[in-house]
C-alpha cells in the first residue's frame, strides 16, 4: 500500500508504517499548492493527513477514485465531507483521547492568562513599561468558585471541567448533544440550555466538534447575553466565533475577555485589532503541541493506516 504523508510527523509513527512494509512518500516541498497536493494524493492508496488547510470535499474524492483510506493527524474532521467518504466506503480515521489533556491544558492556560491579563503584562515588560507598583493598575479577576460553561462536553471539555473544578472549585454547566453521565456524577456538572449556558457562565469554553451549522454561533446576539465579567475561550475551531462581533463585544465591554487558540482564518494576521486588546490572549493553534500528544497522534494515525492495510477496521474512525 502506498501512503502519502503530507508533512513530517514524529518518528514513531513513520517507523510503525515502515515496519509494516508500507511504501511511504512525502512531498518534495513544504508548502503545497492545491493542485500539487492533489497530484500527490492521486498517487496514494492512503493518506496520512496533517493539517486542516486542504479540504476533502466531493471534488477531491472524485479526483481520487482509487483512494482507500484517510488517516487524519487530528481529532477534528471538519475539513472532510464525511457523508461523501461514507458514500464511497472510505474510512476516515482521527486521533481522539491522546490529545485531550494537552488541548484542555491550553484552554485552562488561556482562561488564567486572560483572567490575569498575561499577554498585556508580558508586553509591558517587553516594551520597558514595567512601571511602579500601582494598586489600581493591571487588575485581573479571580476564578475561585466561578461558573465554567462548557459548550460541547466530550473528552476535551471533560478534562477542562475537571481541572477547573480541582484548581478553582468552579461550578460546571454544560450544553451538549447528549447528557454526560460521567460529568454529572464526577463533577456535579449540570446540563443546561444554550441560553442558560451563555447567560450564566463566568467563563465559557468551546469544545464541540465544528460543523457548518456552528458557523458564527458565538456572534453579537450571543455576546450580548453573556455576563459583563465573562471570559470567552475557544480552543476548538475559529469558525465558532464571529471575530468582528467578538471585537465589538470586548471593546464595548459586553464581555470581559477572550482567549483563542483558534482563529478564522488561520494564521491570524499580525495586524488583527484583537491583538491590541489588553484582555485578549491569542495562541497559534497549539492545543495538541506537546511531545506526548504529538507522539500519541502519530501512533494512532499510523495504527489506523496499518489496520486498513490488513483489511481491518480503523481504531478510531470519524465515520463509523
Ligand atoms: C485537532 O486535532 O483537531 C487539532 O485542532 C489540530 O488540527
Amino acid at each position: 500500500m502506498k501512503v502519502f504523508v503530507n508533512k513530517m510527523i514524529p518518528e514513531t509513527g513513520i517507523r510503525m508504517l515502515e515496519q509494516e512494509g508500507l511504501e511511504i512518500f512525502f512531498p518534495e516541498q513544504e508548502f503545497l499548492s492545491q493542485e500539487k497536493w492533489l497530484e500527490y494524493c492521486q498517487k496514494a492508496d492512503a493518506i496520512l493527513s496533517v493539517g486542516t488547510e486542504f479540504r476533502y470535499d466531493r471534488a477531491f474524492f472524485t479526483a481520487c477514485p482509487d483512494l482507500k483510506a484517510i488517516a487524519l493527524y487530528s481529532v477534528g474532521f471538519d475539513h472532510v465531507d464525511i457523508k461523501e467518504a461514507n458514500r464511497r466506503n472510505i474510512p476516515v480515521g482521527n486521533t481522539p483521547d491522546v490529545l485531550s489533556k494537552a488541548t484542555s491544558d491550553v484552554a485552562f492556560l488561556l482562561m488564567q492568562s486572560v483572567a490575569r491579563r498575561a499577554s498585556f503584562n508580558f508586553r509591558k515588560v517587553k516594551d520597558g513599561n514595567w512601571g511602579a507598583f500601582d494598586p489600581l493598575h493591571a487588575l485581573g479577576q479571580e476564578l475561585y468558585g466561578k461558573t465554567l460553561g462548557i459548550f460541547g462536553l466530550g473528552r476535551i471539555g471533560f478534562e477542562m471541567a475537571k481541572k477547573s473544578q480541582k484548581a478553582f472549585d468552579m461550578k460546571i454547566l454544560y450544553h451538549n448533544r447528549h447528557w454526560n453521565e460521567d460529568a454529572e456524577k464526577e463533577l456535579n456538572a449540570k446540563f443546561v440550555s444554550f441560553e442558560e449556558l451563555i447567560g450564566s457562565s463566568d467563563v465559557l469554553s468551546v469544545h464541540a466538534n465544528f460543523t457548518p451549522k456552528h458557523e458564527d454561533l458565538f456572534n453579537r446576539s450571543v455576546f450580548e447575553k453573556m455576563k459583563a465579567n465573562a471570559i470567552f475561550i475557544n480552543t476548538a475551531r475559529g469558525g465558532f466565533h464571529n471575530e468582528k462581533d467578538l471585537y465589538e463585544a470586548l471593546t464595548s465591554e459586553q464581555i470581559w475577555g477572550a482567549g483563542l487558540d483558534v482563529t478564522n482564518p488561520e494564521p491570524m494576521s499580525e495586524e488583527n485589532p484583537l491583538l491590541e486588546l489588553s484582555k485578549v490572549c491569542v495562541l497559534p493553534h497549539i492545543g495538541s503541541a506537546t511531545v506526548e500528544a504529538r507522539n500519541g497522534m502519530a501512533k494512532l494515525a499510523a495504527e489506523n493506516i496499518i489496520a486498513v492495510s490488513k483489511g481491518m477496521k480503523m481504531l478510531h474512525c470519524a465515520n463509523p
